[in-house]
């Protein structure tokens, strides 16, 4: 007979998992879970951030789907890439990404699995030249951006970025925190389509910021994950480059998950800027060596389907027309919404795939309840996360939810 499995361990007779309290778990992840198992079929799932066209569906990318099965024909073997992962995808991304300083060589990339990794690759890096750095985070912002700092052993300095109830940044708040930071603070910026509020600097606002940034010797993390799905591809990424224009440092996590639609694939890219050409070399190399630790290799398919994308001519241009279609249509959904009540018309002024409604906690969990509406507990909501026949109903609930 086998021994009676012992539930003594090793840690003074209680279990050694005991130690794990509860999980302070990403409320994100969890709303995706709640809206899926509620059987409504008019239910409004407007929480995580995915695209869906008109009739409700995230569909694969055309442009996508072409790469994919050149992929799969002409793909010869599955043996590692190495640690920089696909190096013609990022180069390939330099144009998108850094614009103008496309050709810079003190700016070197590292394919990620996703923004996430991106990030958290971009903070280990900081922690790893500078341990116990402060960063300073304009909140609200997205829920993981604060345990990926932490994650890293980064100190969090928090500031008022935006006004949910008037519906504007607090850009003066911002200022003020970057004019009082430490040389060496590195500052966390959206790049576009602020993830959670939509609420996206000016140019004239970024000035300000990057003459800031510069002047206090601050070390700016850009983080920009939707690019094009705002007002362009260009235009989104304006801010950051006129960061790269000012400053030698720059830690830039990009996603192609949202505008190239492979999500789960994970793509995306780590990209930095150092004053020389050889210390960014010694940096990447760092960043390796993180990466070698945390996920060795990335993954390679998504990437892997971007890149052929991005290398031909039809399948680039059929993008193109692609992201501008979801940019279109996350707009003229936008204007839809602004348009039905003057409490929400800030709607249209903003940018990218959320926007955050001013109504209370507990406003967010009753249309969840009552109109089967999932949105984050923060009021954020994915402005095309409904379909085009959701729309009016989606209206109607929050207008009665703002009258009370
Ligand atoms: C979101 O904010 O909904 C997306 O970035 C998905 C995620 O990973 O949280």
């Amino acid at each position: 007979m086998l021994d009676e499995p012992t539930m003594t361990g090793t840690n003074g007779g209680a279990q050694f998992f005991d130690a794990l309290g509860d999980v302070q778990s990403d409320s994100l992840l969890a709303l995706i879970a709640m809206a899926n198992a509620d059987p409504r079929p008019d239910k409004i799932d407007v929480g995580v951030g995915v695209y869906r066209d008109g009739v409700g569906n995230t569909p694969i990318l055309r442009a996508v789907k072409a790469a994919e099965k050149l992929l799969w024909e002409t793909q010869q073997t599955k043996s590692y890439i190495g640690g920089f992962g696909d190096k013609r995808y990022t180069e390939l991304l330099r144009p998108i990404v850094l614009g103008r300083h496309a050709d810079d060589k003190r700016i070197a990339g590292l394919h990620t699995p996703g923004g996430c990794g991106a990030l958290s690759l971009g903070f280990k890096l900081i922690a790893t030249a500078h341990p116990g750095s402060k960063v300073l985070v304009g909140t609200p912002t997205w829920p993981n951006h604060i345990p990926v700092v932490q994650a890293a052993g980064l100190n969090i300095a928090e500031y008022g970025f935006y006004d949910r109830l008037e519906t504007r940044i607090r850009f003066d708040e911002m200022i003020a925190a970057f004019n009082a930071a430490q040389q060496g603070d590195v500052v966390l910026l959206h790049g576009c389509c602020h993830n959670p509020t939509g609420a996206d600097l000016s140019l004239d606002q970024w000035r300000e910021v990057v003459d800031v940034v510069e002047r206090r010797g601050l070390i700016p993390l850009v983080d920009i994950a939707y690019q094009g799905l705002g007002r362009g591809f260009a235009e989104d990424a304006a801010g950051l480059h006129l960061l790269l224009d000012a400053c030698d440092e720059v830690v830039i996590a990009q996603s192609c998950d949202k505008n190239f639609g492979v999500y789960r694939d994970r793509v995306g890219s780590l990209f930095l800027k150092t004053a020389q050409a050889d210390q960014t070399k010694r940096a990447m190399d760092h960043a390796v060596q993180i990466a070698r630790e945390m996920w060795s290799m990335p993954p390679d398919h998504g990437a892997a389907a971007v890149r052929i994308v991005l290398d031909t001519p039809e399948l680039r241009a059929d993008w193109d027309a692609e992201v501008g279609e979801m940019r279109a249509r996350i707009n003229r959904i936008r204007g839809q919404i602004a348009a039905a009540d003057p409490r929400m018309a800030y709607i249209g002024g903003q940018f990218g795939m959320f926007s955050m409604l001013p109504i209370s906690r507990d406003q967010v969990l009753q249309l969840r309840e009552k109109n089967a509406i999932y949105m984050a507990d923060s009021g954020r909501f994915n402005v095309i996360g409904m379909s085009d026949d959701a729309v009016d109903r989606f209206i109607a609930a929050i207008v009665e939810a703002m009258n009370g």
